[in-house]
Protein backbone atom coordinates (compact mmCIF):
# COMPACT_ATOMS: atom_id res chain seq x y z
CA UNK A 1 0.00 0.00 0.00
CA UNK A 2 1.99 2.78 -1.24
CA UNK A 3 -0.24 5.44 -1.71
CA UNK A 4 -0.46 8.51 0.19
CA UNK A 5 -3.03 8.60 3.06
CA UNK A 6 -4.24 11.15 5.18
CA UNK A 7 -6.18 11.41 8.23
CA UNK A 8 -8.91 14.14 8.10
CA UNK A 9 -11.15 14.69 11.83
CA UNK A 10 -14.60 16.44 11.11
CA UNK A 11 -14.46 15.86 7.52
CA UNK A 12 -18.15 15.37 6.95
CA UNK A 13 -18.38 19.56 6.92
CA UNK A 14 -17.24 22.82 6.82
CA UNK A 15 -13.51 23.15 6.46
CA UNK A 16 -12.40 19.76 6.77
CA UNK A 17 -14.92 18.30 4.30
CA UNK A 18 -13.43 20.84 1.72
CA UNK A 19 -10.21 19.70 2.82
CA UNK A 20 -10.60 15.89 2.51
CA UNK A 21 -12.17 16.91 -1.23
CA UNK A 22 -9.00 18.26 -1.60
CA UNK A 23 -6.78 15.78 -0.64
CA UNK A 24 -8.58 13.39 -2.60
CA UNK A 25 -7.77 15.47 -5.95
CA UNK A 26 -4.41 15.24 -4.93
CA UNK A 27 -4.76 11.58 -4.93
CA UNK A 28 -4.57 10.62 -1.68
CA UNK A 29 -6.38 8.24 0.42
CA UNK A 30 -8.25 10.31 3.06
CA UNK A 31 -9.46 8.27 6.05
CA UNK A 32 -12.69 10.37 7.37
CA UNK A 33 -12.54 10.35 10.86
CA UNK A 34 -16.53 11.17 11.74
CA UNK A 35 -18.99 10.78 14.64
CA UNK A 36 -21.78 10.79 12.74
CA UNK A 37 -22.55 7.53 10.34
CA UNK A 38 -25.10 9.47 8.17
CA UNK A 39 -23.57 12.54 7.96
CA UNK A 40 -20.42 10.69 7.00
CA UNK A 41 -21.87 8.91 4.41
CA UNK A 42 -23.64 11.69 2.23
CA UNK A 43 -20.09 13.84 2.44
CA UNK A 44 -17.97 10.41 1.72
CA UNK A 45 -20.77 10.13 -1.58
CA UNK A 46 -20.62 13.75 -2.65
CA UNK A 47 -17.11 14.42 -2.91
CA UNK A 48 -15.91 10.95 -4.11
CA UNK A 49 -18.68 11.83 -6.89
CA UNK A 50 -17.08 15.24 -7.18
CA UNK A 51 -13.58 14.21 -7.16
CA UNK A 52 -13.55 10.56 -9.25
CA UNK A 53 -11.49 9.17 -6.42
CA UNK A 54 -13.72 6.44 -4.24
CA UNK A 55 -10.70 6.25 -1.83
CA UNK A 56 -12.27 7.97 1.21
CA UNK A 57 -12.41 5.61 4.18
CA UNK A 58 -14.91 6.38 6.87
CA UNK A 59 -13.99 5.65 10.60
CA UNK A 60 -16.49 6.66 12.90
CA UNK A 61 -15.27 7.84 16.40
CA UNK A 62 -16.65 11.00 18.94
CA UNK A 63 -13.30 12.61 20.07
CA UNK A 64 -14.80 13.79 23.06
CA UNK A 65 -14.40 9.88 24.28
CA UNK A 66 -10.92 9.54 25.39
CA UNK A 67 -11.68 5.49 24.63
CA UNK A 68 -12.56 6.30 21.19
CA UNK A 69 -9.94 8.35 20.48
CA UNK A 70 -7.63 5.77 21.84
CA UNK A 71 -10.07 2.83 19.55
CA UNK A 72 -10.11 4.44 16.59
CA UNK A 73 -6.56 5.23 16.57
CA UNK A 74 -5.90 1.52 16.58
CA UNK A 75 -8.14 0.85 13.93
CA UNK A 76 -5.99 3.28 11.53
CA UNK A 77 -2.80 1.07 13.11
CA UNK A 78 -4.04 -1.99 12.34
CA UNK A 79 -5.30 -1.23 8.94
CA UNK A 80 -3.05 1.11 7.44
CA UNK A 81 0.86 1.05 6.96
CA UNK A 82 1.42 4.82 6.46
CA UNK A 83 0.01 8.03 7.75
CA UNK A 84 1.25 11.33 5.53
CA UNK A 85 -1.19 14.10 6.87
CA UNK A 86 -3.09 13.78 10.33
CA UNK A 87 -5.30 17.08 9.92
CA UNK A 88 -6.44 17.41 13.44
CA UNK A 89 -9.81 20.03 12.38
CA UNK A 90 -12.70 18.89 14.30
CA UNK A 91 -14.08 21.25 17.23
CA UNK A 92 -17.21 23.22 18.11
CA UNK A 93 -18.27 26.42 19.78
CA UNK A 94 -19.65 25.29 23.32
CA UNK A 95 -22.59 26.48 24.76
CA UNK A 96 -22.94 29.67 27.12
CA UNK A 97 -22.96 26.51 30.23
CA UNK A 98 -20.57 24.61 31.28
CA UNK A 99 -20.90 20.60 30.16
CA UNK A 100 -18.45 17.90 30.65
CA UNK A 101 -17.70 14.59 28.23
CA UNK A 102 -18.48 11.00 28.85
CA UNK A 103 -14.65 11.20 30.70
CA UNK A 104 -15.87 13.93 33.16
CA UNK A 105 -13.72 16.49 31.25
CA UNK A 106 -14.67 20.05 30.52
CA UNK A 107 -16.42 19.42 26.58
CA UNK A 108 -14.39 22.11 25.27
CA UNK A 109 -10.85 21.09 26.10
CA UNK A 110 -11.80 17.55 25.77
CA UNK A 111 -12.84 17.66 22.17
CA UNK A 112 -11.01 20.53 20.89
CA UNK A 113 -7.56 20.38 22.12
CA UNK A 114 -7.30 16.34 24.63
CA UNK A 115 -8.51 14.90 20.76
CA UNK A 116 -5.73 16.91 19.02
CA UNK A 117 -3.31 15.87 21.89
CA UNK A 118 -4.43 12.19 21.84
CA UNK A 119 -4.95 11.35 18.41
CA UNK A 120 -1.85 12.66 17.44
CA UNK A 121 0.19 10.45 19.92
CA UNK A 122 -1.38 7.64 19.11
CA UNK A 123 -0.96 7.96 15.95
CA UNK A 124 2.85 9.08 16.26
CA UNK A 125 4.35 5.24 15.19
CA UNK A 126 2.49 5.67 11.63
CA UNK A 127 3.73 9.09 11.13
CA UNK A 128 7.00 7.95 12.51
CA UNK A 129 7.17 5.21 9.65
CA UNK A 130 6.39 7.40 7.09
CA UNK A 131 8.64 10.01 5.23
CA UNK A 132 8.39 13.87 5.03
CA UNK A 133 4.71 13.06 7.18
CA UNK A 134 3.06 16.43 9.14
CA UNK A 135 0.30 17.24 11.46
CA UNK A 136 -1.73 19.95 11.10
CA UNK A 137 -3.66 21.39 14.03
CA UNK A 138 -6.56 23.94 12.98
CA UNK A 139 -6.54 26.47 15.59
CA UNK A 140 -8.26 30.12 15.70
CA UNK A 141 -7.80 33.48 15.59
CA UNK A 142 -9.55 33.46 18.78
CA UNK A 143 -6.87 32.39 20.69
CA UNK A 144 -6.44 36.12 21.80
CA UNK A 145 -9.43 35.28 23.94
CA UNK A 146 -7.65 32.48 25.43
CA UNK A 147 -5.76 32.12 28.80
CA UNK A 148 -3.07 29.64 30.32
CA UNK A 149 -4.22 28.92 33.67
CA UNK A 150 -2.78 25.44 34.55
CA UNK A 151 -4.89 25.15 38.01
CA UNK A 152 -7.95 25.85 35.63
CA UNK A 153 -7.57 24.24 32.67
CA UNK A 154 -11.12 22.63 33.39
CA UNK A 155 -12.95 25.73 34.02
CA UNK A 156 -14.10 24.66 37.21
CA UNK A 157 -13.67 28.55 37.79
CA UNK A 158 -15.00 31.73 35.47
CA UNK A 159 -16.37 29.53 32.55
CA UNK A 160 -17.40 31.37 29.44
CA UNK A 161 -18.33 30.24 25.81
CA UNK A 162 -15.90 32.31 24.61
CA UNK A 163 -12.82 31.26 27.42
CA UNK A 164 -13.65 27.78 27.05
CA UNK A 165 -13.33 28.16 23.53
CA UNK A 166 -10.28 30.53 23.00
CA UNK A 167 -8.40 28.53 25.32
CA UNK A 168 -8.66 25.22 23.63
CA UNK A 169 -7.68 27.11 20.52
CA UNK A 170 -4.84 28.98 22.64
CA UNK A 171 -3.95 24.96 23.48
CA UNK A 172 -3.66 23.85 19.80
CA UNK A 173 -0.86 26.75 19.00
CA UNK A 174 0.93 26.02 22.46
CA UNK A 175 0.88 22.04 21.28
CA UNK A 176 1.81 22.64 18.08
CA UNK A 177 4.82 24.67 19.26
CA UNK A 178 5.69 21.97 22.03
CA UNK A 179 5.14 18.80 19.64
CA UNK A 180 7.51 20.52 16.81
CA UNK A 181 10.40 20.72 19.65
CA UNK A 182 9.54 17.11 20.76
CA UNK A 183 10.14 16.39 16.51
CA UNK A 184 13.17 17.95 16.35
CA UNK A 185 15.07 14.68 15.85
CA UNK A 186 12.43 12.88 12.95
CA UNK A 187 11.22 13.52 9.49
CA UNK A 188 7.93 14.82 10.80
CA UNK A 189 6.94 18.73 10.75
CA UNK A 190 3.62 20.38 12.45
CA UNK A 191 2.14 23.73 11.68
CA UNK A 192 -1.16 25.13 13.17
CA UNK A 193 -3.69 27.73 11.68
CA UNK A 194 -6.40 30.02 11.65
CA UNK A 195 -8.38 29.38 8.67
CA UNK A 196 -10.40 32.66 8.53
CA UNK A 197 -14.03 33.69 10.05
CA UNK A 198 -15.56 30.79 7.60
CA UNK A 199 -19.23 30.35 6.79
CA UNK A 200 -19.60 26.54 7.59
CA UNK A 201 -21.68 24.58 10.29
CA UNK A 202 -19.44 25.90 12.99
CA UNK A 203 -21.47 27.90 15.98
CA UNK A 204 -25.16 26.72 14.49
CA UNK A 205 -25.71 24.56 17.42
CA UNK A 206 -24.77 26.94 20.52
CA UNK A 207 -26.38 28.87 22.27
CA UNK A 208 -24.12 31.44 23.36
CA UNK A 209 -24.13 35.56 22.88
CA UNK A 210 -20.67 34.49 20.95
CA UNK A 211 -22.36 32.33 18.57
CA UNK A 212 -25.17 34.64 18.16
CA UNK A 213 -23.06 37.16 16.97
CA UNK A 214 -21.36 34.92 14.91
CA UNK A 215 -24.27 33.87 13.16
CA UNK A 216 -25.47 37.40 12.61
CA UNK A 217 -22.08 37.68 10.80
CA UNK A 218 -22.63 34.79 8.14
CA UNK A 219 -22.86 36.94 4.99
CA UNK A 220 -19.50 38.33 5.27
CA UNK A 221 -17.60 35.26 6.14
CA UNK A 222 -15.24 33.29 3.76
CA UNK A 223 -16.96 30.47 1.99
CA UNK A 224 -15.97 26.92 3.19
CA UNK A 225 -13.57 26.62 -0.04
CA UNK A 226 -11.77 29.97 0.93
CA UNK A 227 -11.54 29.05 4.77
CA UNK A 228 -10.07 25.13 4.01
CA UNK A 229 -7.37 27.52 1.67
CA UNK A 230 -4.60 27.22 4.76
CA UNK A 231 -5.08 23.90 5.92
CA UNK A 232 -5.04 22.23 2.01
CA UNK A 233 -1.91 24.28 1.44
CA UNK A 234 -0.21 23.06 4.86
CA UNK A 235 -0.75 19.36 3.81
CA UNK A 236 0.07 20.17 -0.27
CA UNK A 237 3.27 22.51 -0.38
CA UNK A 238 6.49 21.32 -0.72
CA UNK A 239 9.41 22.85 1.19
CA UNK A 240 7.95 24.28 4.45
CA UNK A 241 9.52 22.40 6.17
CA UNK A 242 11.59 24.91 7.85
CA UNK A 243 8.40 26.68 9.31
CA UNK A 244 7.57 23.47 11.55
CA UNK A 245 5.99 25.08 14.50
CA UNK A 246 4.97 27.92 13.24
CA UNK A 247 0.53 29.48 13.17
CA UNK A 248 -0.61 30.66 9.55
CA UNK A 249 -2.98 32.28 8.33
CA UNK A 250 -3.97 33.56 5.01
CA UNK A 251 -1.45 30.66 3.87
CA UNK A 252 1.56 32.58 5.34
CA UNK A 253 3.01 32.20 9.16
CA UNK A 254 1.69 34.86 11.79
CA UNK A 255 2.98 35.97 15.13
CA UNK A 256 0.04 34.71 17.56
CA UNK A 257 -1.84 37.68 19.44
CA UNK A 258 -0.80 36.24 23.13
CA UNK A 259 3.34 35.82 23.96
CA UNK A 260 2.08 32.20 26.27
CA UNK A 261 1.27 30.74 22.81
CA UNK A 262 4.58 30.21 22.33
CA UNK A 263 6.12 30.24 25.43
CA UNK A 264 8.85 26.94 25.98
CA UNK A 265 8.15 26.39 29.38
CA UNK A 266 4.18 27.43 29.36
CA UNK A 267 3.77 24.85 26.37
CA UNK A 268 6.08 22.16 27.84
CA UNK A 269 3.80 22.81 31.08
CA UNK A 270 0.14 22.53 29.00
CA UNK A 271 1.46 19.50 27.26
CA UNK A 272 2.43 17.70 30.67
CA UNK A 273 -1.09 18.58 32.20
CA UNK A 274 -2.44 16.92 28.67
CA UNK A 275 -1.02 14.23 29.81
CA UNK A 276 -2.66 13.77 33.08
CA UNK A 277 -6.03 15.02 31.89
CA UNK A 278 -6.12 12.10 29.04
CA UNK A 279 -5.40 9.82 31.59
CA UNK A 280 -7.56 10.61 33.94
CA UNK A 281 -10.26 10.67 31.10
CA UNK A 282 -9.09 6.99 30.19
CA UNK A 283 -9.62 5.94 33.62
CA UNK A 284 -13.04 7.40 34.29
N1 LIG B 1 -15.80 28.50 10.96
C1 LIG B 1 -14.97 29.40 11.48
O1 LIG B 1 -15.17 30.64 11.35
C2 LIG B 1 -13.73 28.97 12.21
C3 LIG B 1 -12.83 29.97 12.62
C4 LIG B 1 -11.67 29.58 13.28
C5 LIG B 1 -11.42 28.24 13.52
N2 LIG B 1 -12.33 27.29 13.12
C6 LIG B 1 -12.02 25.89 13.41
O2 LIG B 1 -12.17 25.13 12.23
C7 LIG B 1 -12.40 23.77 12.58
C8 LIG B 1 -13.48 23.21 11.67
O3 LIG B 1 -14.70 23.88 11.94
P1 LIG B 1 -15.75 24.26 10.79
O4 LIG B 1 -15.81 25.74 10.74
O5 LIG B 1 -15.51 23.50 9.55
O6 LIG B 1 -17.12 23.80 11.52
P2 LIG B 1 -18.17 22.62 11.20
O7 LIG B 1 -18.69 22.76 9.81
O8 LIG B 1 -19.15 22.68 12.32
O9 LIG B 1 -17.29 21.30 11.29
C9 LIG B 1 -16.85 20.80 12.53
C10 LIG B 1 -16.61 19.31 12.41
O10 LIG B 1 -16.15 18.83 13.70
C11 LIG B 1 -16.93 17.69 14.02
N3 LIG B 1 -17.02 17.48 15.46
C12 LIG B 1 -17.47 18.33 16.42
N4 LIG B 1 -17.47 17.72 17.61
C13 LIG B 1 -17.05 16.44 17.41
C14 LIG B 1 -16.86 15.32 18.25
N5 LIG B 1 -17.15 15.34 19.57
N6 LIG B 1 -16.39 14.17 17.70
C15 LIG B 1 -16.13 14.10 16.38
N7 LIG B 1 -16.30 15.13 15.53
C16 LIG B 1 -16.76 16.28 16.05
C17 LIG B 1 -18.30 17.97 13.43
O11 LIG B 1 -19.06 16.77 13.37
P3 LIG B 1 -20.69 16.83 13.25
O12 LIG B 1 -21.00 17.25 11.84
O13 LIG B 1 -21.09 15.42 13.57
O14 LIG B 1 -21.15 17.83 14.26
C18 LIG B 1 -17.88 18.52 12.07
O15 LIG B 1 -17.55 17.47 11.20
C19 LIG B 1 -12.73 23.76 14.07
O16 LIG B 1 -11.60 23.28 14.79
C20 LIG B 1 -12.97 25.23 14.40
O17 LIG B 1 -12.62 25.53 15.73
C21 LIG B 1 -13.48 27.63 12.47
Amino acid sequence: MNQNIAAVTGANSGIGKITTRALLQEGYRVLMICRNPEKADAARLEITQETGNDKADILICDLSDMSQVVEVASQVKQTYNRLDRLVNNAGFLPDGERKESPDELELTVAVNHLAYFLLTKELMPLLENTPASRIINVASEAHRYGEFDPGNLQLERGYSASKAYGNSKLFNIMFTHHLHKRLKDKDITTFCLHPGVVNTGFASESDSWFAKLFNLARFMMKSPEEGARTSIYLCTEPGIEHLSGAYFADCSPKTPKTNVATNDDACKKLWEASEEMVKKGLST
